[in-house]
């Protein structure tokens, strides 16, 4: 997993009209669940900025980073097209600590999920937030070896107990039909708190 190399590949045409859509109701949600005023952000796995990006305004400072340079790319075209001027692309060694990590989407693609999540508790301030948007769990039989089939949140928030993080909350808040993995698929966010000493 990671699939990185697809999207390098599909980086140019990222931005289709769903992916915006979607991507609005998502953006929307983050901004009605944290406080962003003040806040220094790293969206986490940013593809093209597309959630991000819109809360550039709201924000200290927003961070983005993906793995994939062509996305990275994209992301660095669009922040060098627009007057942000608090929206910087970073790469892994020097991305800052930050206040809030978004992981929007980018969790279904990583094979092992407690070293990425104890990577971001790392980056956090203490008193940080950490928000995952990613699907839930389906109740499918599939078999993908290229992503998780979505998420127990109930697993997924012990994980997060391990390393620390408390307050751990979180709901469903969007469904589609036939928007992963061909089947009607429900999306959640969960936010939890890194400890503030
Ligand atoms: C489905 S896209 C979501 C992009 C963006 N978060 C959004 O919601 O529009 C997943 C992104 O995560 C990136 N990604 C996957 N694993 C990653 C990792 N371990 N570190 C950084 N980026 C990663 C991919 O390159 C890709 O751009």
């Amino acid at each position: 997993m990671g699939n990185i190399d697809k999207f390098d590949l599909i980086a140019d045409k990222y931005d289709t009209d769903e992916r915006r859509e979607i991507s609005d109701i998502i953006t929307k949600k983050v901004a009605s669940e944290v406080e962003l005023a003040g806040k220094v952000l790293l969206d986490f796995g940013c593809g093209t900025g597309l959630v991000s990006l819109p809360l550039a305004d709201r924000l200290k400072k927003l961070e983005l980073y993906d793995a994939s340079e062509k996305m990275s790319a994209v992301v660095s075209e669009k922040i060098k097209n627009s007057n942000l001027s608090n929206a910087r692309v970073v790469k892994l060694d020097s991305v800052e600590k930050a206040d809030l990590i978004i992981l929007v989407q980018v969790l279904l693609h990583e094979k092992e999920v407690e070293p990425l999540l104890k990577e971001l508790y790392h980056l956090l301030n203490p008193a940080g937030q950490l928000v995952i948007v990613d699907f839930d769990l389906l109740e499918t039989n599939k078999e993908n070896l290229l992503v998780h089939p979505g998420f127990n949140q109930e697993k997924l928030s012990d994980s997060l107990k391990k390393l620390n993080f408390e307050r751990i909350k979180s709901e469903n808040f969007y469904k589609g039909k036939k928007n992963f993995m061909n089947t009607d698929a429900e999306m959640f966010i969960m936010i939890a708190d890194k400890k503030s000493f």
